[in-house]
């Protein structure tokens, strides 16, 4: 089914500025102060209001085009890199990731670096981790208390940290494991925690590189990354390796000139910020979805049990759909580009909206509800269900956070019933990036 277009008639109002769609005639400030309180409070009340393209000013961030309509998405996830950057928008994120990271590049740097990483993150040497993501997934779930309530959101975090650790730093024991398991997450606080990300804002990524206590845990883990780098490009057994670090080692660019240390370091980090916060929060929302609809639950249990893993995909897309855990992707224009019958000028940013996109009811009949047999018959559109982006951009590691939350969901039906613990659906919280359930998911297993 296909959506309402961007050609049906608009609603008559004056648009703010010439060039771009209708938005909310309030000063900037003010947009900025409720976008970060009520972000989807926002995309539902302008698009109700607007239609499905419309336009909001961000303090810092600049003019952002909303875009619901999945031709218009479309236009974006296919049109030219040079003329749709995403890098320019994530400048902030290299301050800690490094300027080699492939989420700040643009171009022809960004598609050099991201054709060296992507070779892990498909087919065989993507499912060739299934058995350390079980059993590191076995041992933790093993751990989780039964009969109290249990936030699930840490531990989920604690799962995907250590499937990362195995799987893309390749460190698998010992002490070096346990050190370097404590100064990736005093990193990761850095990227995920709100307070520790004030000063990043308050004073520029420029000077926050020399900000005593920011310095310190990127120094602390900077010396652990060039180590293992180290030790990996010296290692002996480097052919049988399959962990992505080793497979960076053996990369190779177009000229044939292997990835420098630094290149190396900003990648794994950059790994680790994408793919560990997004894919436990994901997990955790799907946990409780389930927890709330015993008899899908009951379904999918019975299903995993016979070896089947249709319903185990199509609750997995389902969550994503519902609980997306990014709410918009962005790319900033560097020329003038006509969408959706606009002329929109060179300096704004379009954004994709995938809360807006997935709650479309000519696509989502009910689009509120937690339906995973909708995903039965009908595969997910490329530009109607876009939790991972889209294009040259789309999220490196889709096929990964999928498989990793399959095998996590399958060891955890099969250990436990799961209840909620309150009687009310858990609310969507923004936590510095991420959608999260406002109270990490609490469940009772039993
Ligand atoms: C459920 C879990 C995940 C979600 C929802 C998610 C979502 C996203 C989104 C929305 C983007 C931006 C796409 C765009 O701008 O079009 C992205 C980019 C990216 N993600 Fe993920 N992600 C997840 C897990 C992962 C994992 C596990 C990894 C790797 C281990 C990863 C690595 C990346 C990288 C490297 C990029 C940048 C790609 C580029 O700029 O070319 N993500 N992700």
């Amino acid at each position: 089914m296909e959506a309402a277009t961007t050609t049906a008639p608009r609603p008559a109002i004056r648009a703010p500025e010439r060039g771009l769609p209708p938005g909310p005639p309030l000063p900037k400030p003010i947009q900025t102060a409720i976008w970060s309180r009520q972000a989807r409070r926002v995309l539902y009340g302008c698009q109700d209001r607007y239609g499905d393209m419309f336009t909001i000013r961000i303090a810092y961030e600049g003019t952002w085009v909303i875009l619901a309509d999945p031709e218009a998405i479309k236009q974006v996830f296919t049109g030219d890199p040079k003329v749709f950057h995403a890098g320019e928008g994530n400048e902030i994120l290299a301050t800690v990731l490094g300027r080699n990271s492939v989420l700040v590049l643009d171009e022809k740097p960004h598609m050099s670096q991201r054709k060296l990483l992507l070779p892990p993150f498909h087919g065989e040497r993507m499912q060739g981790y299934e058995q350390a993501m079980t059993e590191i997934a076995e041992q933790e779930i093993e751990s989780w208390p039964r009969g109290k309530p249990y936030a699930l959101r840490p531990r989920m975090q604690a799962l995907t940290l250590e499937i990362i650790l195995n799987t893309v730093f390749g460190v698998r024991e010992g002490e070096r494991l346990a050190e370097l398991r404590e100064a990736l997450r005093e990193f990761l606080d850095l990227t995920t925690n709100p307070a520790a990300l004030l000063p990043l804002l308050l004073i520029g990524p420029e000077r926050v590189r020399g900000f005593g206590p920011f310095r310190r845990r990127i120094d602390r883990v900077d010396g652990l990354i060039y180590r293992e780098i180290a030790e990996r490009r010296r290692a002996e057994d480097l052919e049988e390796r399959d962990d992505v670090l080793s497979l960076l080692v053996g990369a190779r660019h177009e000229d044939g000139s292997p990835m420098s240390d630094e290149e190396m370091r900003d990648e794994l980090l950059t790994l680790l910020v994408a793919g560990h916060e997004t894919t436990a929060t994901s997990l955790s929302w799907a946990v409780e979805r389930l927890s709330r609809h015993p008899e899908k639950l009951d379904r999918l249990r019975s299903d995993v049990e016979d070896g089947h893993d249709a319903y185990l995909t199509a609750t997995i897309q389902e969550t994503l759909r519902l609980r997306p855990v990014i709410s918009l992707v962005l790319r900033k224009l560097t020329e003038p580009v006509e969408i959706g019958g606009y002329e929109l000028p060179a300096g704004v940013s379009v954004a994709p909206c995938v809360y807006l996109a997935h709650r479309n009811p000519e696509v989502y009949p009910e689009p509120q509800r937690f339906l995973p047999e909708r995903f039965l018959d009908n595969p997910p559109g490329t530009y109607t269900w876009i939790p991972f982006g889209g294009g040259v951009r789309r999220c490196l590691g889709a096929s990964f956070a999928q498989f990793e939350m399959a095998v996590v969901l399958r060891e955890l039906v099969k250990r436990h019933q799961i209840r909620p613990a309150k009687a009310k659906s858990e609310r969507i919280f923004r936590r510095a990036i991420t959608e999260t359930p406002r109270n990490n998911a609490e469940v009772i297993l039993d």
